[in-house]
C-alpha cells in the first residue's frame, strides 16, 4: 500500500478553516479506509497485517496504546476487539503505559494507534514492549511514519493529510480502522460467523452516506455554539460508547474553544457530578445506544431537574427526547457498536463553530501542537 497526497489536498480547499474541510471530508476518508481495503470477494484484506489464527491464539494480552484523540478512538477500538473477537483489551494512554511498568512478554500484542506516527510518548510505548517482547501492530496515517516503521504489522488509515490540530478525520478513520482489525481477528479466531462479518462491513459501508446527511444539518448546530460559548464550563455525558463520543467531544471543544469541558460516563452523576450542575450548565447528552437509551433519558431527567441546559445528540427515531432537552441534534439510525462515527461528527461541528464565533484561532489553538514530539 502507498498513499499519495498532492499539494491541492493540503489546501483549504474552498473552506475557512482546515478544520471545516477536515471535517467534511470525513465521508470519503471513511470510504476510502474501508474500500481500498476490501478484496474483490467484500472480503477485509489486511496485506501488511501477518497475524495468523496460531499468533492469535498464543495472544494472552492485548494493549491498546495511544494519546490524545487517537487514544479515545482506542477505547471504541477495545469495545469492538472484546466484542466481536472476545479478547480482553486494556488501553492506556502512552505516556502512563511507558511508565508504569506493566505486564508485557512475547504473548502480548501491543496495538497503537498515531494519526502521525510520530509522537514520541506513542514511540516510547512501542520501544518499551519491544524490548520485553511484544508483537506491535499499529494503526497510522502516516506512510514510512517512525510508529510504521518500528511495528511489525501496520494498518494505514486513509485519511490525507490532517493539518488543523483538533483532530477529526483521523478519528473517525482511525475506528473505521480498529473495527475492520476487530473483525478480521474475530473472523480468523472463529468468534463470529461469515454472516455476521459481512453483515457489519455492509453497515458500514452505510457510515459515509450517514455522515454527509449528519453534515447537511449545521445550523442547529451553529445556534448551540451561539448559546454555549459564553459559559465557562460544559459537561458531556454518555453511557457505553457514547462515553467515548463524550471523552472526545469534551476534548475537541476544550482545546480550540478554551471552555472547560469535561466528560462523564452518566451512571456516575449521582457519584459527585451532579453537584456541579447550576442553572444554565450545557449538558451535551449523547443518547445514541439504543440498549442503554432509556437509562441515559433518566440521567437527561436528572439535570435537567438542576437547571441544566441541556443538548441532546439522539438517534432520528427518537423524536420523544425533544419532550426531555433544550435542543435535539439528530444522527442517522445504525448498529450501535458503529454510532461513535456519526456522533463524533456533531461534537466536531459544535467545537468548531463555538471556536469560531469566539475568534479563536480554530486551526492552531494556544499552547497546542499537532504532533508532539517532546516530552
Ligand atoms: C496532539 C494532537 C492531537 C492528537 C495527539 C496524538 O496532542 O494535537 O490531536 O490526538 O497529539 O497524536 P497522534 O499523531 O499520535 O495521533
Amino acid at each position: 500500500f502507498t498513499v499519495d497526497w498532492d499539494v491541492e489536498s493540503a489546501s483549504k480547499g474552498g473552506y475557512d478553516h482546515f478544520m471545516l474541510k477536515e471535517i467534511h471530508e470525513q465521508p470519503t476518508a471513511i470510504k476510502d479506509t474501508l474500500l481500498r481495503r476490501l478484496d474483490e470477494n467484500g472480503k477485509i484484506k489486511l496485506d501488511d497485517i501477518k497475524l495468523t489464527k496460531e499468533d492469535l491464539e498464543k495472544i494472552s494480552k492485548v494493549y491498546i496504546v495511544a494519546c490524545g484523540t487517537a487514544y479515545n478512538a482506542g477505547l471504541v477500538g477495545r469495545y469492538a476487539i472484546e466484542k466481536f473477537a472476545q479478547i480482553p483489551v486494556e488501553p492506556d494512554i502512552a505516556s502512563e503505559f511507558r511508565y508504569r511498568e506493566p505486564f508485557i512478554d512475547q504473548n502480548t500484542l501491543l496495538i497503537v494507534i498515531s494519526q502521525s506516527g510520530e509522537t514520541l510518548d506513542t514511540l516510547a510505548a512501542i520501544r518499551e514492549a519491544k524490548r520485553k517482547g511484544a508483537r506491535i501492530l499499529s494503526v497510522t496515517n502516516v506512510v514510512g511514519s517512525s510508529v510504521a516503521r518500528e511495528s511489525d504489522d501496520v494498518f494505514y488509515t486513509w485519511a490525507g493529510p490532517e493539518i488543523a490540530v483538533a483532530s477529526t478525520k483521523a478519528y473517525t478513520t482511525q475506528m473505521t480502522a480498529l473495527y475492520m482489525i476487530a473483525l478480521d481477528l474475530a473472523l480468523t479466531k472463529g468468534t463470529i460467523t461469515e454472516e455476521f462479518y459481512f453483515d457489519m462491513i455492509e453497515k458500514m459501508k452505510e457510515l459515509p452516506a450517514k455522515v454527509e446527511k449528519i453534515l447537511e444539518n449545521y445550523e442547529d448546530i451553529k445556534q448551540v455554539a451561539k448559546e454555549i460559548k459564553d459559559k465557562h464550563s460544559a459537561f458531556y455525558l454518555g453511557r457505553g460508547l457514547d462515553y467515548q463520543t463524550a471523552m472526545e467531544g469534551a476534548l475537541k471543544l476544550k482545546e480550540i474553544s478554551y471552555i472547560h469541558t469535561e466528560a462523564f460516563a452518566a451512571g456516575e452523576l449521582k457519584h459527585g457530578t451532579i453537584a456541579l450542575i447550576e442553572e444554565g450548565t450545557p449538558v451535551i447528552a449523547i443518547a445514541s445506544q439504543e440498549r442503554l437509551y432509556e437509562k441515559m433519558l433518566s440521567n437527561i431527567q436528572e439535570v435537567k431537574a438542576r437547571g441544566a441546559y441541556v443538548i441532546a445528540i439522539a438517534n432520528e427515531n427518537r423524536k420523544e427526547i425533544e419532550a426531555q432537552a433544550d435542543r435535539v441534534i439528530y444522527v442517522p439510525e445504525v448498529d450501535d457498536i458503529l454510532a461513535p462515527v456519526l456522533t463524533a461528527v456533531p461534537t466536531q461541528l459544535i467545537a468548531y463553530y463555538t471556536s469560531l464565533i469566539k475568534g479563536n484561532d480554530v486551526d492552531k489553538p494556544r499552547n497546542l501542537a499537532k504532533s508532539v514530539t517532546v516530552e
